[in-house]
């Protein structure tokens, strides 16, 4: 259900202190985004994935990339960094309308698509300093226009085109994923299924005046099958946990961060890690960032691999189904969503 205000209107407002629903406690939260170490995400030539020019040395640094940190900057993807520039355009001058514009496409109360706040899901629940565009990808059919914005014209048929783009992405690290653990390469593409769903969830991090007690995003991870980020082309905030500690994730502007979300975790028996993230916040530039989730259709069972499973590697997680609906529940109560796929 839609705040009275967003986030950007409450930045807009310039005083020093945030509302009470967006301040953390006792999550030391509090140290600026820059003093933390850089985690060195792994950089993969998608390129040299595809199946015809498959390079090994390629596909075991993908292997180790996904089963230690769970991400990687994936480069030679196929797309031009001119494009990538317009999506992040089309970003930031949605976001740049006047309010009304805005609320032309807000979201409806009960629903995740659509333009607004943090949704308010469990009662006390601290908010993250965001607002969002959350639309429907694919399937086209599934696609519900009237949440797509008009305003900046271009922006729906360059969403479109990323679209298509984006499920070649997908499709070609699902394959290079199974070959990686020298799996049949269609094992995860075919759990993946035919019906997988795209969803784009723009992200505003306005200005906030105290970095030191709220964040962009609080931490979590994915749902999806894999997540594929555009991030801000100058303003960082993404941080990664990795052995108890938070590291920023670094910015190269030509390249999608991509991360293995809990069903990838799931398919592979717990190989691949679904990395647990947040954003932090900053009080001297406002942050634009896309990320696009490839899930499963709820109705596509999903499963271990028989093949990732053995006396020393013994099945870890259970056959789900819809598992985005086990996760919103098992985040409501404050639990970590994938334990409801433990055995
Ligand atoms: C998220 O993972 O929830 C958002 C990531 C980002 O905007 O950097
Ligand atoms: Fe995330």
């Amino acid at each position: 259900q839609p705040q009275a205000k967003t986030v950007q209107e409450l930045a807009a407002i310039d005083c020093k202190e945030v509302p009470e629903r967006y301040i953390r406690k006792g999550d030391n939260s509090g140290a600026p985004h820059a003093s933390f170490p850089v985690f060195d995400v792994p950089t993969i030539d998608l390129d040299l994935l595809s199946s015809s020019s498959t390079s090994g040395e390629e596909l075991e640094k993908l292997r180790s990339a996904l089963s230690s940190c769970g991400c990687i900057q994936a480069i030679n993807h196929g797309i031009t960094s001119e494009f990538l520039d317009k999506v992040r355009e089309v970003a930031q001058q949605f976001f740049a309308l006047p309010t009304e514009e805005k609320k032309k496409c807000s979201r409806e109360i009960g629903r995740i698509e659509g333009y607004g706040n943090d949704m308010i899901l469990w009662e006390h629940q601290i908010l993250d300093w965001t607002d969002r565009l959350y639309l429907t990808l694919s399937p086209e059919d599934k696609r519900t226009l009237k949440f797509w914005p008009e305003n900046p014209e271009p922006l729906r048929g360059i969403l479109h085109e990323y679209t298509i783009k984006l499920q070649v992405v997908a499709e070609v690290l699902l394959k290079a994923m199974a070959r990686s653990l020298n799996l049949e390469e269609n094992l995860f593409l075919h759990q993946y299924g035919d019906q997988a769903i795209m969803q784009a969830r723009f992200n505003l991090y306005p200005i906030c005046p105290r970095p030191d007690l709220v964040l962009g995003v609080k931490p979590h991870a994915d749902g999806s099958a894999i997540t594929i980020l555009l991030q801000d082309k100058e303003v960082e905030g993404l941080q990664i946990l990795k052995d108890d500690q938070w590291f920023k994730v670094p910015i190269i502007p030509h390249a999608l961060l991509i991360n293995v979300g809990d069903q990838v975790e799931i398919m592979t028996n717990g190989i691949f890690k679904s990395p647990v993230h947040r954003v932090s916040t900053n009080s001297e530039r406002e942050r634009t960032t896309l990320a696009v989730f490839c899930i499963p259709h709820p109705d596509q069972e999903i499963q271990p691999a028989e093949e990732l499973i053995n006396e020393t590697r013994p099945k870890l997680y259970k056959k789900v189904k819809d598992y985005v609906s086990l996760y919103f529940q098992y985040y409501q109560q404050g639990r970590r969503p994938i334990e409801a796929a433990l055995i």
